[in-house]
């Protein structure tokens, strides 16, 4: 058999290169075309795709499921679930990360890629039991993310202890999640091989092109046994987003490792993207500055995503002079938090946190909230040590908690569906409510009530004014 492809333009390929503004009209027949081009998986729902469908685009993102499920009848569809974060970007209850579990799966996705920014695997294990709950009923799949990062910790004896758990918590398969991009060739084939001995469960390799390294990662992890690969149709692949599928597509032609897929619908799929992406190309949406190589991040570990928003932060405050010394003080925020890999929400956390040290000319004087609630806990356990100077100096004599966050989290589903009760008209509903609760209200409201969309404006910008 040879490598099984999951395709990932319809969600982290539009995220990575064009702030995941793809609408659903111009998703649906891409979808449509590649259901039959002969891949494992699409990739084609998450946290941002949903965020921005509501937050921007004006879509109900459970109706561009269903719409994308009405026209993929042979191929599996895939979706990225932050654990016990679901799609948000703080913990959730365990009822509200069970009922999103069997909505999703009721609403037609087959592959749930669950994984934690820390690789605490307490923060899996109620999202990974929902899948299991239901998995037979829906015919779906569990699969668990390790968030691949390096650091003195980070080792592939690490990783291979990791993946010990996993296979052993229930999941069906486990990705290799490199969403900075960093992961070595030669190393990628160490811990592909390594991974074998340990577990029988296929291993999904999942990288970004940022680096300029991905393609040759990929290529080793094949020749160690890697049994998928995830990868973006031409439009929307290289640069920050995955590499390129057609290219894997010809280069394993006639190959032990053939794909299998049909290129002449890559192709076709891709000319549609194509018409799409050069719309966005020309109105600025898709930044080409996106396609450049950019090595450093081998250097500083920074994920692609990660370094665009240091940009539009440091631009906000006229500080772009300040750009290198905020990649500097990265690494150095990352260890005094005991080394959390750099992936959403930490990523934006980490960040922001360098970026305050450096403009505020003194190491952790001022702290996002989220760094606080890290430091608490409260996002699990870290890696590895936290400078404890710095925890003091940011959380005083609090102790930080040791119990799986959510432990103390009240169910809440029932909760919001009530407090939200003239908003909501679904289950689904409400749990958009419970995800991105402001932006989910005033596009509930819109939605269900298209003629007050204009007063709903008018308050929202007096309450700018007020802040
Ligand atoms: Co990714």
């Amino acid at each position: 058999m040879g490598v099984q492809v999951v395709e990932t333009s319809l969600r982290d390929g539009h995220q990575s290169l064009m702030a995941t503004r793809l609408k659903t009209d111009e998703i649906v027949p891409v979808a449509e075309i590649l259901d039959k081009a002969g891949y494992y998986a699409l990739e084609v729902w998450g946290g941002a795709t949903f965020d921005a469908c509501i937050r921007f685009l004006n879509e109900d993102p459970w109706e561009r499921l269903d719409k994308i499920k009405a026209v993929c009848k042979n191929t599996k569809l895939q979706m990225l679930f932050r654990g016990q974060n679901i799609l948000g970007y703080h913990h959730y209850a365990d009822d509200i990360v069970e009922k999103f579990v069997e909505k999703s799966l009721e609403h037609g996705i087959n592959v749930i890629r669950v994984f934690d920014a820390l690789n605490d695997v307490r923060n899996l294990k109620s999202a990974v039991d929902a899948v299991n709950k239901y998995k037979s009923k829906y015919n779906a799949e569990c699969q668990i993310a390790v968030s691949y990062t390096t650091s003195p910790v980070h080792t592939i004896d690490y990783f291979v202890e990791l993946a010990k758990k996993i296979d052993k918590m229930g999941a069906d398969s486990i990705c290799i999640k490199d969403m900075a991009g960093v992961l070595l060739p030669d190393s990628a084939y160490e811990l592909v091989k390594r991974l074998k001995e340990v577990t029988k469960l296929p291993i999904e390799m999942h990288s970004h092109c940022t680096g300029g390294i991905a393609e040759m990662m990929y290529r080793k992890a094949i020749e160690a046994g890697v049994d998928r690969i995830d990868t973006a149709l031409s439009p929307l692949g290289g640069g920050t987003s995955q590499p390129c599928t057609e290219s894997f597509a010809y280069s394993l032609e006639n190959t032990k490792y053939d794909t299998g897929l049909n290129i002449d619908l890559l192709n076709k799929a891709a000319d549609l993207l194509n018409k799409s992406k050069n719309k966005y190309v020309t109105d600025g949406t898709f930044n080409t500055k996106a396609l450049n190589l950019n090595p450093n991040i081998l250097k500083y570990q920074v994920p692609g995503g990660m370094l665009s928003n240091l940009m539009s932060q440091l631009k906000a405050q006229n500080a772009m002079d300040k750009f290198d010394d905020v990649l500097k003080e990265i690494p150095n925020v990352r260890k005094d938090l005991g080394y959390p890999p750099l992936v959403t929400p930490l990523s934006q956390m980490v960040g922001t946190q360098a970026v305050m040290n450096i403009l505020f000319g003194e190491r952790y004087k001022s702290c996002p909230k989220e760094i606080v609630e890290y430091l608490k806990g409260n996002y699990g356990q870290a890696p590895s040590k936290v400078n404890l100077d710095v925890q003091k100096k940011i959380i005083g004599d609090i102790e930080p908690i040791t119990y799986r966050p959510a432990d103390k989290i009240e169910p809440e589903f029932n909760k919001i569906k009530e407090k939200y009760k003239d908003i909501c008209k679904t289950d689904e509903d409400v749990l958009t409510c419970a995800q991105f609760e402001n932006v989910a209200v005033k596009f509930l409201t819109e939605k269900y009530n298209p003629t007050i969309k204009e007063d709903n404006e008018v308050i929202e910008f007096n309450m700018e004014i007020g802040k």
